[in-house]
């Protein structure tokens, strides 16, 4: 195994991009149909996999809400959280902060108690049993009107306690950030934080939006800034994270290659980008195959793998004395790695 994969899986690492809808593998999602007697257009595990060949960020959303169908109690939100979790022990993820669809699930009759309660008990199990730090973010779908997401808002209201942040998803183009206004206006008046995808299929304008607008802490994607060199400078200046999914932006044909995706050179120019996996069991891996796959098409070296690892926990929601102690350990890691002793 070349040195770089036992690098990559032995960092300690922070996840900031990672829809907990999109961690289902097939396997759970036959599991939970059956339990809930909720039928897939699928025969097999191995045709579900078969039929997750995007061409685009919707073709992909209409498979993956479907896919969610399947999730009904809050004993399958819990199963769902926890086998992410075990994924992230696995990996050595350390910290994560999550995104959830709650209008997925609310539209389908099941209520936001069901949802929250099933995530939030899993996440909270993973800390005592697993020591892996968490947090929640609740996305808005951004093809739903503004007063559908203002109405989740209120239904959020009673749950804040569990929610450190609002974000918003789904299908970008035709749904800029200012549709969302007032609602991000109240959701930060409340005490939320605040971050949104954009400029993942959307235009730059998306990205400004986000910023001005939404007053983001951080762009979920944001890989079409390079198309604007004012928004890269701003972007550089005021060291906005960019939570990168290099997987998915292949899956999702925004880049035709890995080797043709821009993480590199938006790295190269001082953007401070992640590394995140967004929807794993659709796009082929977790945390360490994404990190596989640029350091392969990049040949990235550790100290560059060790800056995107600084880069999310500094990036992430956690307070100022998590945040040294999770970067003291990715330092002893580099540095334990890098010595002469450790090479042999
Ligand atoms: N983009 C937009 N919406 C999403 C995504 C994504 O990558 N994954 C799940 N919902
Ligand atoms: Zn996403």
């Amino acid at each position: 195994m070349p040195d770089h994969r036992e690098f990559i899986r032995g960092i300690p690492k922070a996840e900031l991009h990672l829809h907990i809808e999109g961690s289902l593998e097939p396997e759970l999602m036959f599991a939970l149909g059956k339990r809930n007697r909720v039928r897939l257009p699928y025969d097999s595990v191995e045709a579900v996999r078969q039929a997750y060949r995007f061409v685009d960020l919707q073709s992909f959303l209409d498979v993956y809400y479907n896919g969610a169908r399947v999730l009904v109690t809050e004993q399958d939100f819990y199963d769902l959280t926890w086998a992410y979790l075990e994924k992230c022990r696995e990996q050595n993820i350390l910290h994560t902060e999550i995104f959830f669809d709650p209008q997925t699930h609310t539209d389908r009759g099941i209520s936001f108690g069901t949802v929250v309660n099933g995530i939030h008990g899993a996440l909270e199990d993973g800390g005592n049993h697993l020591g892996i730090s968490s947090g929640l973010i609740l996305c808005f779908l951004r093809h739903l009107s503004a007063e559908a997401a203002m109405a989740t808002l209120d239904r959020a209201l009673p749950f804040q306690d569990r929610i450190i942040a609002v974000g918003l998803d789904s299908s970008e183009r035709g749904h800029p950030p200012e549709k969302f206004a007032s609602v991000f206006d109240r959701a930060r008046a409340e005490g939320f934080l605040t971050v949104a995808h954009a400029g993942e299929e959307g235009p730059p304008a998306y990205i400004w939006g986000a910023l001005d607008c939404l007053q983001v802490s951080r762009i979920d994607h944001g890989i079409r800034c390079e198309e604007d060199d004012r928004l890269m400078k701003r972007l550089v200046q005021e060291q906005v994270p960019l939570t990168v999914c290099p997987l998915s932006n292949t899956a999702l044909k925004v880049f035709g290659h890995m080797r043709e995706h821009n993480l590199k050179r938006l790295m190269d120019a001082g953007v401070c980008t992640t590394v995140n996996s967004d929807d794993p069991a659709y796009f082929g891996g977790y945390l360490n195959e994404n990190l596989y796959a640029i350091t392969e098409a990049f040949e990235l070296n550790q100290s560059e793998i060790a800056g995107l690892m600084k880069n999310a926990f500094n990036a992430s929601f956690l307070d100022a004395s998590k945040k040294r102690f999770f970067l003291n350990e990715v330092a002893e890691f580099e540095n334990a790695a890098g010595a002469p002793e450790a090479r042999q």
